[in-house]
């Protein structure tokens, strides 16, 4: 275990060194404003998972290193706008001011977009040998259809005008497999495309990936919930899974999608030490 956690460690700074490149630290601009979102903590799930998958498929790290940063980029753009008061309105993330207010809304919305577009930009110029171009169209595609209104954005949408009242568990699921799911199916599918992974190990990956979104944004709700949310204005109506189906409920899927995410994996013979680590990691018990 010990190996494991020393190698995501070594992929962790890898990827905060390939960030920081990307974001030159200017002051009294808006890479400053980019720079403060995306160096607040976040944990980097997203690119690990696809370093981990990438790493598993053998593919090769020049080309996993800025899809996995680009990952991030879009994944910290959409917590920059969730935050927004038209959104979630919170003041903190991650035990500080949100983005908008330590920067004001304008900026806010302009350092999410920049976010966004950068994304695409590093992986549009990412050093893929020439024979190697149709991928990049094949990751670039995949991207922007997990970003957009079939995938995050789509889930963001139901978020805002999801009905408590009327709406059942199974709609619930699906507004979070768009929401969260799909950045998560994409970090592990775009380590398995790069890795050059057949069809059926992409079938695999897709499903790890689905199980272990739920079981992340399951998770999320259920941690909200205990927050104190006095020094935050959250949104009332901000749907949470836990509040309307309560603690043992959620508890229950988080340890069926885990053991469902890991039974896929290994009737799959897809043995890779650093996902199933990161699927353990998101356990009641740690
Ligand atoms: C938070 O994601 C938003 C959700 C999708 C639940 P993370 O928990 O990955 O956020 P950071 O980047 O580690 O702060
Ligand atoms: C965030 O969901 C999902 C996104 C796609 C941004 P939440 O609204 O629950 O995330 P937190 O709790 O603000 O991190
Ligand atoms: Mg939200
Ligand atoms: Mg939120
Ligand atoms: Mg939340």
């Amino acid at each position: 275990m010990g190996e494991v956690i020393d190698l995501l460690q070594a992929w962790r700074k890898k990827i905060d060194s390939a960030l920081e490149a990307y974001l030159p630290r200017e002051e009294k601009s808006i890479y400053e404003a980019m720079h403060y979102a995306v160096f607040s903590g976040g944990k980097r799930y997203r690119p690990l998972l696809l370093f981990s998958a990438g790493h598993y498929f053998r593919a090769a790290e020049e080309e996993l290193l800025p899809v996995a940063c680009a990952v991030e980029f879009i994944h910290n753009y959409s917590l920059i706008h969730d935050d927004l008061p038209a959104m979630d309105n919170d003041d903190f993330r991650r035990g500080q001011p949100s983005l908008h207010r330590a920067f004001g809304e304008a900026l806010a919305l302009l350092a999410g977009d920049a976010l966004l577009t950068l994304s695409f930009q590093v992986v549009a110029e990412a050093p893929f040998p020439a024979e190697r171009e149709t991928v990049k169209v094949d990751i670039i595609r995949w991207l922007s259809r997990a970003a957009g209104v079939e995938g995050m954005i789509g889930g963001q949408i139901q978020d805002l005008y999801f009905s408590v009242q009327a709406e059942s568990e199974p709609a619930f699921l699906e507004m979070i497999k768009k929401k969260t799911g799909n950045l998560i199916i994409f970090s592990v599918m775009a380590g398995g495309i790069l890795g050059g992974a057949s069809e059926e190990e992409k079938q695999i990956l897709y499903s790890f990936g689905e199980k272990l979104g739920y079981a992340f944004q399951l998770r999320d709700d259920l941690f909200d919930l205990g927050q104190d949310e006095q020094a935050s204005s959250s949104r009332e109506d901000s749907p949470n899974f836990t509040l309307t189906f309560g603690q043992e409920r959620t508890r229950y899927l988080i340890t069926r999608y885990l053991d469902d995410a890991l039974g896929v994996l290994k009737e799959g013979g897809i043995n890779s030490r650093e996902l199933i680590y990161l699927a353990e990691m998101l356990r009641l018990e740690n």
